[in-house]
């Protein structure tokens, strides 16, 4: 595939786009730099409800930004009261299917109540404004409702996507001193129950803020709860009030905290606001997604994900979409799960990753053939560069030639989608996220900060703030600023690779630092390097990505034990669960290469590069000059030789 396939929308998604022909799409977008504050103070007051209008539509002291400043608003009051008022008060808001194949169809106003209801219970917990709850759960209904019922108070929450381990929940809780975690039994997952609360309950065993765990019954396969502590959900709502006002906040009130892996051992956590997050949220649903009213829409990600958060639960429910949820694996109790799902439901949208397009292709193509696929009329793609055969599958088989793609660049930091098409404007070429969305300002540039030419590799950058940017990192807006803002002074470092073409079309190439993408799912080589580190055997880790043709990238470790005895096969599968017992199961490494020693600069510092060559083709080239020892490459590269 080169850059000149180029796929026009049609003229008959033309017709009924929000954004029609690049005539359309040029004009929003230079109204968006050309007049930022009546761009974006237009859309504030059309798209969102205002208890009290702003007085500034930003304030950017750099590195920091406020939008909508002295303005009040409330998330779950535009996700759901707002709709009340409307034709959508009895609008299917969520449809939702469990793996074992419940159905649950929830309107605007069940949600409302739904989320009322909890938000009563939080409060009857003593739970106010600025306080942080965890919420650990599957992909069931309730989460959303403890999503928003925290929105409601202006509780910060910060979802854990379940296949965490306990270790793992246990740092996130104590980096945000939680008072509280929602939760569940368990979660089902292939036909197997995921045991949440077990690992909440060893989790909190060095938690001491938490002081309440709210349980609901999901599995009802029986837990230990813990008296004066845990509680079920279903007890707390006993004759709970339906009422419940939504909080006046102000703009700038953290919503939520996502964390995420950067470039150190220790996970960030991404502080989103709630104005400019909840704007971009929505008006990407008709950019990008271009949202009709009668739409079934899809985002199969986990709300555990940045993804999740945005595409399936505030932007769609702040725009008035019917969202679908599907609680568990893709391939359940076939590979047909997901088509089953759209054919049932006549899904209009599908939104996903590649790294579930790749495993579908490996399936076959008689299990998306086997059933009626014609309602889709969209299709999306997130999390990682997706390959041209990939794309071209997508569009043949799933989409059937139909379906416009919409390849979406963005990242948890950015808080909605940077670089995608509008499907009824943009022409798109497979691979690239093609053009900028309103109010972003990408540009490629050197180590420097100095633009590259057309088709040059480079440090892909942003700007100017834009209103869903995240704040800070929770606890350390040093480390905010270090981090994205003063590798090159004043503009927002994404740390991804990427070109433009000549036709200012973005190419995405990857990551620059030391963070892997395994199934679209961040992971940072430091963190798997200190968890494989605690492990009594191993005297020293170094972890690189390694081309997967599913997954994307997959864990290669480089492994030097402490002296003794080892029975390698043996050490490498108890590292492995180590791994999941620290991390979680996604994180599980797929190589495992013992070394006597890695190679290492004359400073100490592990030579990545390196390694990162001889998992993918074998042979180092480049400079090697400063490596301490340059037989321990020759002997690494032998050695792979072997396998
Ligand atoms: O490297 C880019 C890749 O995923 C990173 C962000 O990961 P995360 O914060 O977990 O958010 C994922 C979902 C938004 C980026 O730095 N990435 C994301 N989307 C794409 C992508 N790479 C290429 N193409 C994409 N569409």
């Amino acid at each position: 595939m080169t850059d000149t396939s180029v796929y026009a929308p049609s003229a008959e998604f033309v017709k009924h786009a929000h954004v029609k022909g690049m005539e359309g799409y040029r004009a929003l977008y230079q109204r968006s730099l050309d007049h930022p504050e009546e761009f974006w103070g237009e859309l504030a007051e059309k798209e969102l409800f205002w208890f009290e209008k702003w007085s500034s539509v930003f304030e950017w002291h750099p590195p920091f930004v406020k939008w909508f400043a002295g303005g009040k608003t409330n998330a779950a009051y535009n996700c759901l009261d707002r709709h009340l008022t409307t034709p959508r008060k009895n609008k299917v808001a969520i449809v939702w299917e469990g793996e074992p194949g419940e159905q649950r169809l929830i309107s605007y106003q069940e949600l409302h109540r739904l989320v009322c209801r909890f938000a009563n219970v939080l409060k009857g917990r003593g739970l106010k404004t600025g306080d942080r709850v965890i919420i650990y759960m599957g992909m069931v209904p309730e989460l959303p409702v403890a999503m928003l019922a925290c929105a409601r108070l202006g509780i910060i929450h910060s979802v854990i996507f379940g296949g965490f381990s306990a270790e793992a929940l246990k740092t996130r809780i104590q980096d945000l001193n939680a008072q509280a975690v929602v939760t569940a039994d368990g979660a089902w997952r292939r036909g197997k129950e995921v045991r949440l609360k077990d690992a909440v309950d060893e989790a909190l065993e060095e938690c001491p803020t938490v002081r309440d765990v709210i349980v609901l019954r999901r599995t009802a396969s029986g837990v230990s709860m813990q008296p004066g502590r845990d509680h079920w959900w279903h007890d707390l709502e006993e004759g709970i009030s339906e009422q419940c006002p939504a909080e006046s906040l102000s703009s700038e009130q953290p919503l939520y905290v996502l964390y995420t892996s950067g470039t150190t051992g220790r996970p960030k956590g991404i502080v989103h606001t709630t104005g400019g997050y909840l704007l971009q949220a929505v008006t990407g649903m008709k950019w990008v997604f271009d949202l009709r009213d009668e739409d079934i829409y899809w985002c199969a990600a986990d709300i555990g994900w940045v993804t999740g958060h945005t595409y399936i639960v505030y932007g769609p429910l702040a725009a008035g979409a019917t969202t679908m949820i599907y609680e568990g694996a893709p391939d359940f109790p076939q590979p047909d799960r997901w088509w089953r799902l759209i054919e049932k439901y006549r899904v209009n949208t599908l939104y996903a990753s590649p790294t579930a397009i790749r495993a579908f292709i490996r399936h076959g193509d008689q299990w998306p053939n086997g059933h009626d696929l014609s309602s889709l009329r969209l299709l999306g793609s997130v999390g990682e560069p997706i390959n041209p055969a990939a794309w071209e599958w997508y569009h043949r088989v799933i989409g059937k030639e139909r379906c416009p793609i919409v390849d979406t660049w963005w990242q948890t930091e950015t808080g909605s989608t940077m670089i995608a098409p509008m499907p009824g404007a943009v022409p798109l070429k497979p691979g690239s996220g093609t053009l900028p969305m309103p109010g972003v300002v990408p540009d490629i540039v050197d180590l420097h900060g100095k633009p590259v030419a057309a088709n040059q590799e480079g440090f892909l950058i942003i700007r100017r703030p834009w209103p869903g940017i995240a704040r800070t990192i929770w606890g350390d807006p040093e480390r905010y600023k270090q981090q994205y803002w003063d590798r090159i002074p004043g503009v927002y470092m994404t740390g991804d690779a990427a070109r433009r073409d000549e036709d200012g079309y973005y190419w995405i190439l990857g990551r620059v630092d030391d963070v892997m993408n395994v199934s679209g799912h961040r992971l940072s080589t430091m963190e798997l390097e200190s968890a494989l580190v605690r492990h009594p055997a191993v005297a020293e880790a170094a972890v690189v990505g390694k081309p997967h043709e599913i997954t994307g990238q997959a864990v290669a470790c480089f492994v030097t034990l402490k002296r003794g005895d080892w029975n390698h096969e043996e050490v490498a599968e108890d590292l492995r669960k180590w791994v999941a017992k620290e991390i979680g199961g996604f994180a599980r490494p797929e190589q495992i290469r013992f070394t006597d020693a890695l190679p290492k600069t004359r400073s100490g510092k592990i030579m990545r590069r390196l390694l990162r060559e001889i998992v993918t083709t074998n042979a180092v080239t480049g400079d090697v000059t400063t490596l301490e020892d340059l037989s321990v490459v020759t002997r690494l590269a032998a050695q792979h030789e072997e396998d």
